[in-house]
């Protein structure tokens, strides 16, 4: 049975994990760093980087005693190599490629969008491709149609901000801890979704794409006028994001024709989210598939099972391999009218 060892630090989380081709998740560990960024509300990538490098190595000492394995028992090493923060990136970059060579194993580059993308193939072995997925991250907010591992097409981005950057600064307009969205997922719990009008932006527009910031204005100027309460403003938040997904998805499913509709990323962790898009994909006639909440936030086993099926597909990358701080999954994709610089 072949067995990867993934490696995670393009972000705030530090991850390692030892998967095999069976799908079993031989041992893992995710350290986060919320504490050392938490003052900041917001990821500081020089912080970030420092402290991969102080932590990663043990990590991967410990994933392999608890697996009672060596570095020889792994056929490949899989590791992160962007987009993300490049001081991140590189460091289980840097690790992947020493392993690999001390130990003489093959090398994969994964991306780390690639590991969300797959991450719902992990959990649930009966999802074949293709399948349109709803990829909603901190940094991304894209449809995809997955053809096959390697083969992406972007049916949609976001023009402004990501999703995730959508909830984290709205905590942060709430006086809520980072990373917002399960801080405003806990407390939209006690309030009313339909209290504060807020706008839905590009629902009902032609080409499936999205865009936040209007949004998160409009909940400054929510916050600002004194007159509503925190949760009611936590609440018709998320019941706006959940409006605008589900609007967006259904536009791209319609156009797709993909039997499945899957999502990931770390805000597929959101409950209300998973819901409406449940009841999409019910309405459309669609497979529905949503990994578990610890698999969909940034971890080293969806890097490994990545590795996993690039291995299996007879893929693997050269030592002098780059990290990466943009990489999109389609790189055919053209450039969106009204995008900034994220894609
Ligand atoms: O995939 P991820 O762990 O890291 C990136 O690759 O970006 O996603 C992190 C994002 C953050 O913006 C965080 O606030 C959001 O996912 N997130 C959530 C929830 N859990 C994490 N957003 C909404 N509801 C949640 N329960
Ligand atoms: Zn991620």
């Amino acid at each position: 049975m072949t067995v990867i060892l993934g490696l995670e630090s393009s972000c705030d989380d530090s991850a390692v994990a030892l998967v095999d081709g069976d799908r079993r998740i031989l041992a893992q560990a995710v350290v986060g760093q919320n504490n050392a960024h938490q003052p900041y509300g917001g990821v500081v990538p020089e912080i970030a980087a420092r402290a991969h490098v102080e932590i990663l190595p043990g990590m991967i000492e410990q994933v392999l005693a608890d697996a009672k394995m060596s570095i020889h028992d792994v056929d490949a090493i899989a590791a992160t190599a962007g987009p993300g923060l490049i001081g991140g990136v590189m460091v289980a970059l840097l690790a992947g490629k020493g392993l690999a060579l001390a130990a003489g194993k093959p090398l994969l580059a994964v991306n780390h969008l690639e590991g969300h993308a797959l991450s719902p193939r992990l959990a649930d072995p009966d999802l074949g491709f293709p399948y349109l997925l709803l990829l909603v991250s901190g940094g991304h907010c894209q449809l995809l149609e997955v053809r096959g591992v390697g083969d992406y097409r972007r049916l949609a981005t976001t023009i402004d901000d990501a999703v995730g950057e959508a909830f984290d600064k709205s905590a942060k307009l709430l006086d809520l801890t980072y990373p917002g969205g399960p801080a405003i997922e806990e407390l939209a719990m006690q309030g009313d979704p339909s209290a504060v009008p807020l706008p839905r932006p590009l629902v009902g527009s032609g080409e499936p794409h999205f865009s936040f910031a209007g949004l998160k204005s409009a909940v400054q100027r929510a916050v600002a006028s004194g007159e509503r309460r925190r949760e009611d403003i936590a609440a018709s938040f998320q019941q706006a994001v959940v409006d605008c997904l589900v609007d967006r998805t259904r536009l791209a499913l319609e156009r797709s024709g993909a039997p499945a509709l899957v999502v990931a990323g770390g805000v597929a962790a959101n409950q209300a989210i998973r819901r409406a898009l449940a009841d999409l994909a019910i309405a459309e006639g669609r497979r529905f598939s949503v990994p578990p909440g610890w698999l969909c936030t940034d971890n080293a086993a969806m890097i490994a099972w990545a590795g996993a099926e690039r291995f299996a597909a007879g893929m693997s990358d050269a030592l002098d391999v780059p990290a990466r701080a943009r990489w999109p999954l389609d790189e055919d994709a053209e450039k969106v009218r009204g995008a900034g610089v994220k894609a």
